[in-house]
């Protein structure tokens, strides 16, 4: 008999509406566990940081909080961030410390297009869409680099500086990472993304290592696009997106473009991935803590659960992920479809109804 795995998961479902949608996405996966005839089963520890941890201990987690959770298999993230408390204050002091304190330097942010929602894209075949953001998620524009000077040059003088970071080696293991998957997709191509007419010193080393590793993929189509003129390409000509590469801020602003294209940010999952598995990687939704609709019990749970079901995939169990992606896909054709994508199902009902799915498709199997 095969032993049973048992997975140790940190949850940290931080703020907002963070904390409804992990719950809907930890239904699921005690749903497959419960069922998986035991394939695979999982515990969780629970880390209370966030805004509110923040206003009562003066910071977002605990000082050894990383040291807490470096030996579980994987960290499923809700969202950061609540009025009250500063937003770089909230990121950095959370979701950004986890990922550069495990190097989660590659985050995966696929843009999927669901049956019954509703596309803001005007596009002929906008059923066949699908592509994948890589966002580099350890250096660029969010290395922390900087300062402001408060002092001496009087009022409306402040002086800031914000720089980026770039590193050859930042830049290739991303860039090759980005041609790996494409080799796994159906149309072999890589197009990389940067603002290198005006960025002239980061983004071009960025430029030409993507030249150089694109020599170790002949089998690969390649494609370099200026950020802004990839923006409207998102919208224009999206059939020609496959794999897309870019730096970790041009990746964060292309990922919300592309699933609010897909219908929503709700609907948007991603993976943090520490690729060579010194620490353990982190799965959340690409959206925040949507602070206007939390507590109302509307969240779409679509992003989390699909971030699970990435969570699934990166500890073994593709096959348990594929039936979670299908499950979703069975209840937004079945007309099962959140405020945020034109319906009015709550967010448990939706939970209840992909549950429901993976039961469905498990009985038809
Ligand atoms: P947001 O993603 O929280 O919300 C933007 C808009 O999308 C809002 O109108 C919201 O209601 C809607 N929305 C987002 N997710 C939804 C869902 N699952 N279902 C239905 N509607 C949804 O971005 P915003 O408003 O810029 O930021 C709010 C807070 O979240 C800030 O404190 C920000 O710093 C933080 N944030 C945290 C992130 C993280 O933890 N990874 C990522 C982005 C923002
Ligand atoms: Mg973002």
């Amino acid at each position: 008999m095969v032993e049973k795995k048992n997975y140790k998961l940190a949850v940290i479902p931080g703020d907002g509406i963070g904390i409804e949608v992990v719950d809907s996405g930890l239904k699921v996966l005690r749903y497959l566990a419960d069922h998986s005839d035991g394939k695979f089963d999982f515990e969780t520890d629970y880390f209370p940081w966030g805004c509110e941890y923040y206003l009562e201990n003066g910071e977002m987690m605990e000082k050894d909080g990383l040291e807490k959770i470096k030996n579980h298999d994987a960290i499923y993230f809700g969202a950061v961030g609540f009025p009250g408390v500063p937003d770089h204050v909230s990121l950095w002091g959370l979701r950004i410390a986890i990922c550069q304190g495990f190097d989660q330097w590659a985050n995966i942010r696929p843009v999927e297009f669901l049956p019954n929602v509703e596309s803001k894209l005007n596009h002929p075949n906008v059923k066949d869409l699908d592509w994948v953001l890589i966002r580099e998620n350890s250096e660029g524009e969010y290395s922390g680099i900087g300062g402001r000077n408060f002092t001496g040059r009087g009022p409306g003088n402040e002086v800031a500086v914000q720089s980026s970071l770039f590193t050859e080696k930042g830049c290739e293991r991303i860039i090759r990472y980005a041609f790996e998957t494409a080799r796994q997709r159906k149309r072999k191509k890589v197009t990389s993304v940067t603002k290198s007419n005006a960025q002239q010193y980061g983004m071009v080393l960025w430029d030409e290592v993507f030249e150089r590793v694109s020599k170790d993929y002949p089998d690969v189509e390649t494609d370099k696009w200026l950020i802004d003129a990839m923006a409207a390409q998102f919208v224009l000509h999206p059939e020609e997106l496959e794999v897309v590469v870019a730096s970790n801020l041009l990746a964060d602003i292309l990922s919300d473009l592309g699933s609010a294209l897909a219908g929503s940010l709700g609907i948007a999952a991603s993976a943090n991935l520490n690729p060579d598995h010194h620490y353990p990687s982190m799965f959340e939704s690409v959206h925040g803590s949507a602070p206007d609709i939390a507590g109302k019990g509307i969240a779409n749970p679509i992003g989390a659960i699909g971030s699970a079901a990435l969570m699934l995939e990166h500890l073994g169990l593709k096959e348990e992920a594929d039936l979670v992606n299908q499950a979703i896909k069975e209840a937004t054709s079945k007309g099962y479809l959140t405020a945020d994508i034109g319906g009015n199902t709550q967010t448990s009902e939706m939970t209840d109804a992909i549950i429901n799915e993976l039961a469905n498709i498990k009985v038809k199997a």
